[in-house]
């Protein structure tokens, strides 16, 4: 079992700051979770699928000596600038414009050419696409995640999901939401993990992360939108108390 570290994480105190730039739980922590997890090595090829403001792949870049494409295909709903400009100037002033290289597309139509990545990584994106296109929209973006990939290179996917229980009836109201709908989006573990392997992956390891809990409490204390709607997210998860909300990992491999 992988012994996890936080002390790169750790450096990074300031949370409002953090939270401003990702969006969704667990922030740098999630990130520093996924890069053991997956064994990040230095100087290898990872891609970043939904970046969002790009600054977890700033971290992987700075703290794992990775060199990422970060990509991602929206934009930014508070300036409407493409999230991908935000990525860059994060990059710029992170000092690692070097190693963070940024573009606006998605899965499943990335355009890269196969076998292009030792490692891929996709952290509370693709429960999005699957809330818009369904469960085969999202097996497309697994498919294509395995298409870019080297063969034995490694896909880290962490993701909001819901415990392998029933969706507790006052919360079903909570988890209702009209854009991105929990209900919908979210998952279990075993079921992740079926369509993981469906995709064409070899599966290393998968669970529900030990700190699930405690990321989504400091999301909902940090993210500028929660700050900002106590009455959504923040009070799902507050009625929730832990019931059905939580976050899983699946690490899985491209067969050689
Ligand atoms: C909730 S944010 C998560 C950001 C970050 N990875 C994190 O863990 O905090 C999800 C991001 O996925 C992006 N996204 C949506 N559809 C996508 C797609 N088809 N391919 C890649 N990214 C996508 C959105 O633009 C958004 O920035």
């Amino acid at each position: 079992m992988t012994h996890i570290s936080y002390e790169r994480s750790a450096r990074y105190t300031d949370l409002d700051s953090i939270y401003a730039q990702c969006s969704g739980p667990g922030g740098l922590r999630l990130s520093d979770f996924m890069a053991q997890k997956m064994g990040l090595q230095p100087g290898t090829r990872l891609l970043d699928v939904g970046c969002n403001r790009g600054v977890q792949s700033c971290f992987l870049a700075r703290e794992y000596g990775a060199q990422v494409i970060a990509i991602d295909p929206w934009d930014d709903r508070v300036d409407g600038d493409p999230m991908v400009e935000h990525a860059r100037r994060n990059a710029s002033d992170w000092g690692v414009s070097h190693s963070v290289l940024a573009q606006k597309i998605g899965v499943p139509d990335t355009h890269f050419a196969s076998a292009s990545f030792d490692f891929a990584l996709s952290t509370t994106a693709l429960e999005m696409v699957r809330g818009l296109d369904g469960e085969e929209g999202y097996l497309r973006c697994l498919q294509e995640i395995l298409r870019v990939l080297k063969p034995g290179g490694v896909f880290g996917l962490g993701e909001p999901m819901h415990l392998d229980v029933p969706l507790p009836e006052d919360l079903e109201p909570y988890v209702s939401q009209a854009e991105f709908p929990w209900k919908e989006c979210f998952r279990g573990i075993r079921s992740t993990v079926a369509d993981v392997r469906e995709a064409g992956f070899e599966i290393l390891d998968a669970a529900y992360a030990p700190d699930a809990w405690s990321w989504w409490q400091e999301y909902a204390r940090h993210d500028p939108f929660c700050k900002n709607a106590p009455d959504e997210d923040p009070r799902t998860l507050a009625v929730d108390n832990g019931r059905w909300t939580s976050f899983g990992y699946v690490i899985a491999r491209r067969p050689e």
